[in-house]
Parts: structure tokens; C-alpha cells; sequence
């Protein structure tokens, strides 16, 4: 692990071992606009889904229940997957945990689906954001789906203490090399506190290389 990596693992152990889940800006208590994505694009039956930096987001406790064969979640934070884990109970057996820093992944198998909702934004470092499109590109195969939710550009300039890129349509067309934009939509978020935060999902394709 390099150095970035490690800070930015205890950054995150810290949040979530110092916060409940449903206390931070990001918490949502359904994932309505990912669910209808992945809805849109998930094979008809079985096909593989991975929520990237999904954190303790209920997110896989909606994806439990949906035709997929194999569900995995992945995060730099052990104590998130813990607390995902844990809600689980038993059905938690039926995804994969994969606690790792995304730019740091050679291999993760083939997925049919990508989901990301604010991880992304995070990697300000144009290296590690060509290490995160190529790790996607080795991973999804031609016809999978990548989504994409990242801060628009009227969002926040920070999240949880750290810088983030903001993105629009285009800019985010322009990191996802090997992937078509299929479409994009611009959702508001609402913190638990009630502050308004403007986020655009992107849908992207993969193309032959
Ligand atoms: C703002 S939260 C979003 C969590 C979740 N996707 C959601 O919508 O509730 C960002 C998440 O990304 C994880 N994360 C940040 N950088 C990461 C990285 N380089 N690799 C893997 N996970 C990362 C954090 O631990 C955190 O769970």
C-alpha cells in the first residue's frame, strides 16, 4: 500500500468507526436513483454487480434481493464493510467483501455492472484516476454497464474534509476511455441535516477496444 492509500484508509476507518452510518452527508435510506440505473442495465437474469466504494450503504441490502449471481461490495474501509456486514445477518453470505483501495486492485474477475456513487470524486490525482478507468475497463466486458455518481458542478468542493472533483457531462465522458455515455442524470441529495447537494450519475457502456 502506498503512502496516499494508507492515509486515505485511516481517514476512512476513522469516519466510519467515529460515526453511525445514517450520520454522515452521504447516508441515503434508499438508493432510488441507483436502483432504477442498475434496473435499467442489469442482465434480465443472474449477470455480476459490484458497488465500488460502497461503504455501509444499503444499497446491498436491495441488491439481495434481485436476480444477480454474484454481488460484491468493495471498500478501503474494513469497519464500513463490517457494518454493512453485519445488517446482513445471514444474506451477508452471499456477497463478496472485498476490503481494498480501488487504485490499487490488479484483478477483481468480470462484472456486468459497475456502481460508484461518490468514490470517484474523491481521486484528484489524475494517476490514480487512470489506475480506477483501467482497472474498470479490465474488468467490465463489452456490453457491460459502468454507473457513475459523482459531484456536479454546483456540488460541494469537499466531502468529508477532502478535496473532489466535480464533474458535468462532458468532463466525465472525457475520463472513462473505453466506455460510451449511454446517459446522464442530475439528482439533488439531501443530507441528514437537510443540506441540498447537486450529484450527476453517469451511465456509461463498454465498448470493444
Ligand atoms: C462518500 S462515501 C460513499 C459510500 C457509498 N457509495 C454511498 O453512496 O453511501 C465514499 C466511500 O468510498 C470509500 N473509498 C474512498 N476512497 C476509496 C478508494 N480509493 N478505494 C475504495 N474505497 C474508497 C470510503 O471508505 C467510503 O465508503
Amino acid at each position: 500500500m502506498n503512502s496516499n492509500s494508507s492515509e486515505r484508509k485511516s481517514h476512512w476507518e476513522g469516519v466510519y468507526s467515529n460515526k453511525s452510518e445514517a450520520s454522515v452527508s452521504w447516508y441515503q435510506d434508499e438508493p432510488t436513483r441507483s436502483l432504477e440505473l442498475i434496473g435499467e442495465v442489469a442482465p434480465v437474469q443472474g449477470g455480476r454487480i459490484i458497488d465500488v466504494g460502497g461503504g455501509a450503504s444499503v444499497l446491498v441490502d436491495r441488491l439481495i434481493h434481485l436476480p444477480f449471481d454474484r454481488i460484491a461490495v468493495l471498500d478501503i474501509s474494513e469497519t464500513a464493510l463490517g457494518k454493512a456486514r453485519s445488517r446482513l445477518g445471514e444474506h451477508a453470505a452471499r456477497v463478496e467483501w472485498l476490503a481494498a483501495d480501488v487504485t490499487e486492485i490488479r484483478d477483481l474477475g468480470a462484472f456486468d455492472v459497475w456502481h460508484d456513487r461518490a468514490v470517484f470524486h474523491f481521486l484528484t490525482d489524475p494517476a490514480d484516476r487512470n489506475q480506477y478507468v483501467a482497472l474498470a475497463r479490465r474488468t467490465v466486458p463489452e456490453g457491460g454497464h459502468l454507473i457513475i455518481a459523482t459531484f456536479a458542478e454546483s456540488g460541494p468542493k469537499k466531502c468529508s474534509d477532502l478535496d473532489v472533483c466535480r464533474y458535468n457531462a462532458d468532463s466525465l465522458r472525457a475520463e472513462f476511455d473505453g466506455f460510451s455515455l449511454v446517459r446522464h442524470a442530475a439528482e439533488t441529495h439531501t443530507t441528514p441535516w437537510g443540506a441540498p447537494q447537486a450529484f450527476i450519475y453517469g451511465v456509461f457502456r463498454r465498448r470493444l477496444d
